[in-house]
């Protein structure tokens, strides 16, 4: 047995609950692990609100939260390969088994091997932000000098953006609040607070003749407000809000393969993507973990550390 944190219905916050669950059997495409640590996601708040079942799966209630997860490999399903008890591994708890517990059950062909030099934290955040900006930003195709506006620039997807764009010689601008000003100018971006004024009119400011290309990570009316700098709607890709087929644009398409963990743990040990975890916290506090992503406004990326 060992501990977990999930929910016992779909709802808000009052319906999750810790509670003690088995080793879950690994079946013949995925690894059993130990969890060292866990990355705090929106799609976590989304998954127990209930408004997005059909990525809920099929488990039985109560449901553990959590989609990403470092840690070491205790047993090893029949069709995977590459993989071998006692890796140190990141992945996806693509199977619904929730990685915010002692155990979970990764897709085998979602999930790598980390390097030494990698910390627990660092490979938790792997999965979900750094191959989201990895995808999106490799479905944009941008030649060195384009610009590129990313919105919500001080979110877990942006700043991974932001890192990865300058290093592709992109222009970037940012808009964020306040608070994520340092963060965001620290990655060499131009940045637009959005809190004061009209973000677009400010934004016409930085890149009067639009950008070649714009990632909206906040959705919504915000991404609507974005939508006209770019100088063609097609080259709009929203990672969260479906809704950007409607504006012209492309939702980012996700490959959730083991090529692209490989690749971001890569650009972490050489120094280029840092996830900008501003803290972690003991499963007991996890909660308090989700209520912070899930009020829209969290300092960086949160990991929950299973070892505490
Ligand atoms: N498709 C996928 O596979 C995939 C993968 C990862 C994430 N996502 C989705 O992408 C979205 C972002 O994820 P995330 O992990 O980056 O979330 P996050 O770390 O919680 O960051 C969200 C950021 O949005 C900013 N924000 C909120 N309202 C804003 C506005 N009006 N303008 C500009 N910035 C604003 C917040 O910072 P401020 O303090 O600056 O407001 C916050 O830093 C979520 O909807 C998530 O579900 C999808």
């Amino acid at each position: 047995m060992g501990r977990a944190w999930g929910y016992r219905d779909f709802g808000a916050a009052d319906v999750q609950e810790f509670f003690e669950r088995p080793n879950p059997a690994p079946g013949p495409d995925e690894v059993l692990i130990r969890v060292a640590a866990a990355g705090v996601n929106p799609l976590d708040h989304h998954l127990r609100s209930g408004h997005v079942r059909e990525l809920n799966g099929h488990v039985p209630f109560p449901h553990v939260l959590g989609m990403e997860a470092a840690g070491t490999v205790l047993a090893v399903g029949s069709d995977v390969t590459g993989l071998s008890v006692g890796d140190r591994v990141t992945g996806f708890a693509l199977t619904g088994a929730g990685t915010y517990a002692d155990t979970t059950l990764l897709l085998g062909a979602s999930t790598a091997r980390v390097p030494d030099a990698l910390s627990d934290a660092w490979a938790a955040t792997i999965p979900v932000a750094g191959t989201t900006a990895l995808d999106v930003l490799d479905q944009l195709a941008l030649p060195t000098g384009a610009s590129l506006l990313i919105n919500g620039i001080g979110g877990g997807v942006g700043i991974a953006v932001a890192q990865l764009a300058r290093d592709h010689g992109l222009r970037v601008v940012g808009t964020g609040s306040t608070a994520k000003r340092a963060l965001a100018t620290a990655t060499g971006a131009e940045f637009v607070d959005y809190t004061t004024g009209s973000v677009a009119e400010r934004l016409r400011g930085h890149v009067p003749d639009g950008v070649d290309a714009v990632v909206d990570t906040v959705g919504g009316q915000s991404l609507r407000d974005v939508t006209p700098l770019a100088k063609q709607p097609s080259a709009v890709v929203s990672v969260g809000d479906a809704s950007v087929t409607e504006l012209g644009g492309t939702q980012v398409h996700r490959r959730l393969d083991r090529a692209g963990l490989e690749r971001v743990a890569d650009l972490m040990v050489q120094g280029q993507l840092d996830p900008h975890i501003s803290a972690t916290y003991p499963l007991t506090r996890a909660p308090e973990a989700l209520a912070l992503v899930e009020g829209r406004h969290a300092p960086g990326k949160l990991v929950i550390d299973l070892r505490r």
